[in-house]
């Protein structure tokens, strides 16, 4: 077979590895392809210490040469060009990344079982598709089952990727659509329903990644089979040839004996992230094109530490264990540690917890790279899997020998429990010594990926995800919805149907309620409107929409405001007006009515319900439903009895808030915009923090409200916002005047502002005052330079504010106002600074721990600017709080 063979991906002989395998090279850690191969021997060099290495290595060399020779003469069957990137029922199409992808018809093992398949189109690309490529094209598997034949012979393992996209293809509804796969007899999906798991995980695609056996005789064989009265479909395969990288056995969590020989297992990647820094794109994985995720969803919210990045003065280098192939020098260069304060640590466990399908055996892969400390004994840990011990004392310094060596760790883990319901907890703890008094008690981690393995029965696959009731509830009344097709007003008017209607929304929104107020700091409630768009739908917003919130009629809107009524006007803006109303004959809610006159509006007003409907957060305002009707564009909120945090701050006759109130508010203020910022795929900016903007409910929860001016990461570059001037002044970052580029440390500016206006409850702009104190943000910068800023705070809670409280809330509201967004901490560096100040307020004393004097009587001053502890290697977050005078 010939096939064009990708430009930018490793091209692999299989010849080759027959004299990698013949030499033994495997054991001298080099990896299999031939590129790699050479660029590892650099490595090893470089690295060589006896001479008894170099004869090795000039034998290899020698030997080298010669099976060359000899491959290229043998008369061989010709080498197939890998990896096979297949873009099923598509054309031959290259991808944004340069990688090409073929079309999937020849590898169909017979024209008999091609004729019960059908190549379509997707009818539109979900904006949550990473790319068009392969998504937008499938192969449906009618009835029987269709192998695919690949033509690999691999003396290493295989990268299997599997792309599904769920949507609707001609006319076959993406939930009617359960199939099975298997790969050379291992099964690897089972009644898998791709649209279900996608809803559950709030996706619009799903890619499943399986490492196979080595393929040493015949071919890989791939065949998938609808399950009875069903069908199937696929858009994307890979076939990429990897480095073994699970040679070594692994202890199993909690058992003493034989540890995990994974040689004979096929294995499923189940997680893979990049701890403490940003999404890795497959193509900045040299090659090997794994994508790594952001570990901020997976991170139990009790303490969620802090985040740092290696400094530029410090190399980090592969060793002969760890190379590119087992990670990109990226995910070494950043980690998540539990943070500077060690009597705070000392009460929490650092913790990821991972859904996974029980009655499997998992791999978990901790990668470390201690980039600040270079002694051993300085950062001492024990790590649980699953409240079992699995290593007490991990010292990443004692295991890699040095600063910048990067080392991973793996440990095997059985999980046990009601089937589909099993779950991984990634647990660290600071080891505390009996017999060494250490100053520093803390974790760190750098990576961190998770397999599972087949179990006995040759099998991976796992239950298809149960979505959460309220998605369920929301589904069945858009259901009901279309099946009556009318609009709700007609459905109240009468019949059955539509009280069940009615009942089901009312499920919704209290369900919606409940589930967000359990969750605690990140949230990610599985909403994905992907898989209720109707095929041919005419772009309308209102589909993309429709099944996660509620489409009101004006009528409603209407009874529900007293006919608009000025009396209901609860606040207005550049959008419009916002009236309080009610729904369902009692229910509270805002509505925000769009000034018919402003053009900008269209564009605000979809931008908001689609933003809106897609992140869900404790501290995000709730969008309930939307009307659009008659040129009205109405959003309609949940109500916030408390108002706006301003009115509770200044020019008020409400009772001031005590600081401690302050302090909570603005701690779920920030965790609001953190999830903005890191929570979804790419970085949403809000653009418009200000006090006005973060509403208070009725228990005095903050909620990030105003979405309609965010934008995400991704457009940013290709949308220029220089034109137009968005935000409010006295907030507005001064660096977007520099260089008219918001980022989202213009956020953390603005927050910075609010963070001061709350501390000295006075308007950020007060044209009243002499000329030198009319900006807030200037003037405190000021007095924090003259250090006066005392003398600043709102004297109604002078009194109850703990000192040390004071200092790290100036100190953190002080850099959010840096000048250049470089020097301003992220937003979740802000978030940690204020959870701990809010520790400090109501913890003043500090944690007593009665063995060790050291601890309790370490003051968070000694603690700050102990040197010895926190060398100037360490991130911008930690130097902020090191050196409190400033740089
Ligand atoms: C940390 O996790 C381990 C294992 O689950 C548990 O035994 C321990 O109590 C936890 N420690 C704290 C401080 O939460
Ligand atoms: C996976 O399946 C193979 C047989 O194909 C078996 O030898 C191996 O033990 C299985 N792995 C596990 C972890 O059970």
């Amino acid at each position: 077979m010939h096939h064009s063979s990708p430009s930018s991906s490793p091209r692999f002989l299989t010849k080759s590895m027959d004299f990698i395998v013949f030499l033994n090279i495997e054991d001298l850690h080099v990896p299999c392809s031939f590129p790699f191969f050479l660029i590892s021997f650099f490595h090893f060099l470089s690295d060589m210490k006896s001479i008894s290495k170099s004869l090795i290595f000039a034998l290899c060399c020698c030997t080298f040469t010669m099976s060359t020779f000899h491959v290229l003469g043998e008369n061989s069957p010709e080498p197939e060009p890998v990896p096979f990137l297949l873009s099923c029922g598509g054309k031959e199409i290259t991808d944004s990344d340069g990688r090409n992808w073929i079309p999937d018809g020849e590898f169909l093992a017979s024209s008999d079982s091609r004729d019960d398949t059908e190549a379509a189109t997707a009818p539109y690309p979900d904006p949550l598709l990473p790319s068009p490529v392969p998504y937008m094209n499938a192969r449906i598997f009618r009835s029987s089952s269709t192998t695919y034949k690949f033509p690999v012979f691999s003396k290493s393992r295989l990268w299997l990727r599997l792309h599904f996209y769920p949507t609707t293809y001609g006319d076959h509804d993406p939930f009617r659509a359960y199939f099975s796969v298997a790969a050379n007899g291992i099964t690897l999906l089972n009644n898998f329903s791709a649209a279900v798991t996608a809803k559950a995980i709030t996706q619009a695609y799903i890619l499943r990644e399986f490492s196979l056996m080595p393929v040493v005789s015949g071919d890989l064989n791939l065949t998938i089979t609808p399950c009875k009265e069903s069908y199937a479909f696929i858009n994307g395969i890979e076939v990429i040839p990897m480095p073994d990288i699970f040679q070594k056995p692994v202890a199993i969590v909690g058992y003493r004996d034989e540890p995990l020989d994974l040689r004979g297992s096929t294995l499923q990647t189940m997680f893979r992230l990049n701890i403490g820094g940003e999404f890795i794109a497959p193509q900045e994985d040299s090659g090997l094109t794994r994508t790594w995720y952001e570990d901020l969803p997976y991170l139990s919210s009790t303490s969620i530490g802090a985040t740092s990045r290696a400094n530029k003065d410090v190399t980090i280098r592969y060793t002969e264990e760890v190379t590119a192939d087992i990670a990109p020098l990226n995910v070494y260069s950043t980690a998540r540690t539990m943070g500077p304060y060690s009597k705070i640590n000392l009460k929490h466990n650092l913790t990821w917890i991972f859904q996974v399908d029980a009655d499997f055996t998992y791999v978990v892969r901790l990668h470390f790279c201690e980039y600040q400390l270079s002694r051993i004994k300085e950062r001492v840990f024990d790590i649980f899997l699953n409240n079992q011990t699995a290593q007490r004392g991990a010292d990443v310094i004692e295991w890699s020998g040095s600063m910048g060596k990067p080392v991973y760790k793996d440990y095997a883990v059985f999980v046990s429990g009601l089937p589909g319901a099993g779950e991984i907890r990634v647990e660290l703890h600071p080891t505390i010594s009996t017999t060494r008094k250490l100053n520093r008690y803390d974790a760190i981690l750098n990576g961190l990926e998770v397999f599972k393995a087949n179990d006995t029965n040759e099998n991976l696959a796992g239950r298809n995800p149960v979505p959460s009731e309220m998605l369920t509830n929301a589904e069945e009344a858009y259901k009901q919805h279309q099946a009556s097709g009318s609009n709700v007003e007609e459905m109240v008017a009468g019949g059955v149907a539509s009280s069940a209607v009615l009942i089901a929304l009312v499920v919704f929104v209290k369900k919606k309620k409940d589930n967000v107020s359990a969750s605690k700091t990140v949230n990610l409630l599985p909403i994905d409107g992907s898989s209720h768009r109707k095929s041919g739908s005419t772009g309308s917003f209102v589909n993309i929409a429709a099944g996660l919130c509620r489409h009101f009629s004006l009528s409603e809107i209407k009874n529900g405001t007293k006919n608009f009524d000025e009396s209901q006007v609860i606040g207005v803006g550049g959008f419009g007006k916002v009236y309080k109303g009610t729904i369902d004959g009692g229910t509270k809610v805002a509505i925000k009515r769009s000034n018919p006159s402003s053009e900008q509006g269209v564009d605000e007003f979809q931008n908001e319900i689609e933003m809106l409907s897609k992140l869900r957060h404790r501290h995000l305002v709730s969008l309930i439903g939307f009307c659009e009707e008659a040129g009205e564009m109405i959003l309609v909120y949940d109500y916030m009895a408390n108002g706006t945090l301003r009115e509770h701050l200044y020019k008020t006759d409400k009772p001031p808030l005590s600081w401690k109130q302050r302090l909570e508010i603005c701690v779920g203020a920030a965790s609001g915009l953190h999830y903005l910022h890191t929570g979804a795929r790419y970085p949403i900016i809000h653009r418009d923090v200000k006090t006005t903007n973060i509403l208070v409910d009725e228990n005095w929860i903050a909620k990030v409200s105003d979405f309609g001016l965010s934008k995400c990461g991704s457009t940013l570059t290709q949308t220029h916002y220089s034109t137009m001037v968005k935000g409010s002044f006295g907030y507005l970052d001064p660096e977007y005047f520099r260089r008219q580029q918001l980022t989202d440390k213009s956020d953390v500016y603005s927050f910075g502002v609010v963070l001061f206006e709350v501390l000295c409850a006075r308007p950020v702009l007060d044209s009243n005052l002499p000329k030198e104190q009319v900006s807030l943000a200037d003037y405190v910068q000021h007095c924090q330079r003259r250090g006066t800023l005392r003398r600043m705070i709102d004297p109604h809670i002078k009194g109850e504010m703990n000192p040390e409280c004071f200092k790290v809330f100036a100190d953190v509201a002080g850099k959010c106002i840096s000048d250049n967004g470089i020097d301003r901490p992220s937003m979740g560096d802000v978030l940690w600074n204020l959870e701990f100040c809010l520790q400090l307020q109501e913890n003043p004393g500090g944690v007593d721990m009665a063995n060790d004097t050291h601890i309790a009587t370490l003051s968070v001053d000694e603690e700050i600017v102990d040197d010895e502890v926190y060398s100037p290697r360490l991130a911008p977050v930690f130097s902020m709080i090191a050196d409190p005078r400033g740089r």
